[in-house]
């Protein structure tokens, strides 16, 4: 059996790997710069129509060293899935470090050193691709790309926007007491399916049928798509793609739950049991 997998990054994205942006940029009080930069999902060959703009890696995407992988991901990747989208995406996040703390990246999103770096991606990849359609996944980065929007290159480059609500909003506002996270969920499902007419229309050229029934009042596990193999390194075991979180930050000290995280092999994929 072969694999697919992601080949890197190729000219002109090489250079945004080479030269980042490190702890000058983004203060470690803030953001989790000891997991290092993580740049991007998705076809870095031109061949994109949909650009999902993020906020910032989690757990997973410390691991896979992809953005967008863990239960975020296979939301959105399940929503590309109804788009017809399941290879020409490209996917950036607002923050390439993970954020330690939400106010970390409200207080840093004006940051120039941050929107610099951000935007050399922005640029390369409008201009190396021909959009139809960019979702957006929150609030920070609603405003990163309205940002990038108003300079010349984004000005220059407006395809079909879709501000959609951050796919893990029901666990995080449920979690500050926003709501319970059924209510969180319906209203993260009820502005999904409001997004999709316009995206299904914009979207011209999928790689498959879309099937644009709206979603129930929560996900169902036919609403998640599994990331597939080509968006990921080479060798990454079945179950780093799959649906269920496998990857935590643990320790009994704030200290200590930074510096570790914990990675446990589902139970369902212990071949050796
Ligand atoms: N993981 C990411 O890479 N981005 C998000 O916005 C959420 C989780």
């Amino acid at each position: 059996m072969t694999h697919a997998f992601c080949p890197g990054y190729p000219p002109p994205y090489d250079a945004l790997v080479t030269d980042y942006p490190g702890d000058d940029i983004y203060p470690p009080a803030a953001f989790r710069v000891e997991w290092g930069p993580i740049f991007h999902r998705g076809r870095l060959d031109g061949s994109a129509r949909l650009l999902v703009v993020g906020q910032d890696p989690a757990t997973e995407e410390d691991v896979a060293r992809r953005i967008l992988v863990g239960v975020a991901g296979q939301r959105t990747q399940g929503l590309m899935t109804k788009l017809g989208i399941t290879r020409s995406y490209v996917m950036v996040n607002t923050f390439l470090y993970s954020v330690a703390g939400q106010s970390g990246g409200t207080q840093h999103q004006h940051d120039q050193g941050i929107i610099d770096y951000r935007h050399r991606w922005l640029d390369l990849l409008a201009t190396n691709n021909s959009f139809d359609a960019v979702i957006t996944l929150g609030t920070l980065a609603a405003s990163a790309y309205a940002t990038w929007s108003a300079t010349p290159t984004g000005a220059a480059h407006q395809p079909h926007l879709a501000q959609l609500i951050h796919p893990t909003y029901p666990e995080s506002a449920s979690a500050s007491g926003s709501g319970t996270l059924a209510q969180d969920m319906k209203k993260l499902l009820d502005n999904w399916n409001s997004g999709l007419p316009a995206l299904a229309a914009a979207l011209t050229h999928p790689d498959q049928p879309q099937d644009t029934t709206p979603y129930g009042a929560t996900f169902t596990p036919a609403d998640l798509t599994p990331i597939p193999d080509m968006d990921l390194p080479p060798g990454l075991p079945e179950w780093m793609h799959s649906p269920g979180v496998w990857a935590r930050r643990t320790g009994t000290t704030p200290n200590d739950k930074r510096a570790t995280l914990t990675v446990v092999v589902p139970a369902d994929q212990r071949a050796w049991v």
